[in-house]
């Protein structure tokens, strides 16, 4: 983030004078294609997007000597709620995206990147595209880049904002001009993607970290962030700096860059400003809602790709911390989080289709003041039949409509049990024009 706050940070010139671009010229003046896929490999980088797959490892799956096109597809969805770095980087330093984009298209041999962005991002297309521009006019983009013999086209694509169209395949299926439905996998995109051609699919913050991995070397990236857990054979470290954003009930929102591995502590209260009006944390999102809670006691763990496993979550998901303060109620929070993704879902499977629109149905049972004790076993069994771990599904989205559940109902039962015990009720009449079922 070290060139945002200077004024101009999404031109060209600014960009240039603080180094911009000097990535790109070493690694086609004095790296090979592979040398630069290598060294992404070397530094442990791993995806940003929620996944946390190893970048260029991903990047080596791609067919040698492919006689036909190879594409890259970058992913601008950001569509995981209480995510907002991607559009940070777009809007104020959109040449670091661009000069990620090229350099990854130079070491995956791609020959056309499309970036597909949400439509509700309006200033990061401008930005982007004047980016874009730019580079077209000083030779950065276009036929035989900075006088070598690698070309390369970016396209801006447009979506309509689903959050399935954030989905790899699915994304794929949109910018191909039909409905966003993930694809079954195997084969995977980068056997077999865009237009069944071989495509490599990246996030931006994963792309904003490759100039400075070309240009500051492996070693730099590894200097930073949590080596692999000794005790967790299948952790390949969380190396690098990550970006942070932090919302919900804190007194300074905002998006942080520090390394990998800080806790949700240190971030709700040195960087958040503390949970406001003066009250406690009772729960936190630790990447976005489809990662599950961490309880108030867990706030210590660090958010690593490893670290919020740990503690029963799912993953470290975009690493986007969303806080809940103890005057809140789960009943509520956990049919918010239904809610969305029964309208989210896209319907392929039967699973996902119907098991998010029951466990809507019977948190708004009991939201109505109509529930039942058994519900709550309910959901439990729903939640665990329902998603690609138990293998009932084609994507991770029903994944992520499980896990808030299974995590809400593990860690805060005795709310849920009061909330029933007592009859509350908080439905409201708006709720009943909002219900999706
Ligand atoms: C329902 C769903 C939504 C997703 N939304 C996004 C998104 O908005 N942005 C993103 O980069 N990845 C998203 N992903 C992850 C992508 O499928 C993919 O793993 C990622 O774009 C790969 O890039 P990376 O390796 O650089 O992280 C989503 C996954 C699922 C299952
Ligand atoms: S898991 Fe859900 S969102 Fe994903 S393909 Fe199946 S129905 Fe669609």
């Amino acid at each position: 983030m070290a060139n945002m706050s200077k004024p101009g940070s999404h031109t060209l010139k600014v960009y240039e004078a603080n180094g911009g671009y000097r990535a790109l010229r070493k690694a086609i003046r004095e790296m090979t294609p592979d040398q630069v896929t290598d060294t992404v490999k070397q530094s442990g980088l791993r995806g940003r997007g929620g996944a946390g797959f190893p970048t260029g490892l991903k990047w080596t799956f791609l067919p040698k000597n492919h006689p036909g096109p190879i594409y890259m597809c970058i992913n601008a969805d950001e569509s995981e709620p209480g995510t907002f770095n991607n559009r940070y980087l777009m809007e104020l330093d959109p040449h670091q995206v661009i000069e990620g984009i090229i350099l990854s298209c130079y070491a995956t041999k791609a020959v056309t990147a499309y970036l597909y962005i949400r439509v509700e991002y309006p200033l990061s297309r401008k930005r982007l595209q004047s980016a874009i521009d730019e580079c077209y006019a000083a030779g950065l983009l276009g036929k035989n880049i900075l006088g070598s013999q690698f070309s390369l086209d970016i396209y801006i694509h447009v979506g309509a904002a689903a959050y399935i169209c954030g989905e790899e395949t699915g994304l794929i299926e949109s910018l191909e001009g039909k409905r966003a439905w993930p694809r079954i996998k195997p084969p995977f995109p980068a056997v077999e993607g865009l237009f069944r051609k071989p495509t490599i699919v990246n996030n931006i913050e994963t792309l904003c970290c490759v100039p400075h991995i070309i240009k500051r070397g492996k070693e730099w990236f590894q200097s930073i962030g949590v080596p692999p857990d000794p005790n967790n054979p299948r952790d390949m470290g969380s190396y690098g700096p990550k970006l942070y954003c932090i919302s919900g009930h804190v007194n300074k929102p905002c998006c942080v860059e520090l390394p990998l591995g800080v806790t949700a502590r240190e971030l709700i209260d040195k960087h958040g400003g503390g949970v406001w009006k003066g009250r406690q944390a009772k729960a936190v999102v630790p990447g976005g809602i489809s990662m599950g809670f961490f309880s108030a006691a867990e706030l210590d763990t660090p958010l690593d790709f490893n670290g919020p496993g740990k503690v029963g979550c799912l993953g470290l998901g975009t690493a986007a911390v969303v806080v809940i303060d103890d005057q809140t109620n789960m009943v509520d929070v956990l049919y918010n989080c239904c809610r969305f993704m029964s309208h989210e879902s896209c319907g392929q499977c039967t699973p996902c289709r119907e098991g998010t629109n029951w466990m809507t149905r019977i948190l708004d049972r009991i939201r109505s003041g109509n529930g039942r004790t058994e519900d709550l076993n309910l959901l439990v069994e729903v939640a665990a039949s329902m998603g690609i771990i138990p293998g009932t599904t084609i994507c991770g989205l029903s994944d992520g409509a499980a896990w808030p559940v299974k995590n809400a109902i593990a860690k805060f039962r005795g709310d849920f049990e009061t909330y029933i015990n007592e009859g509350r009720r908080t439905r409201s009449k708006a709720d009943e024009l909002m219900a999706v079922h």
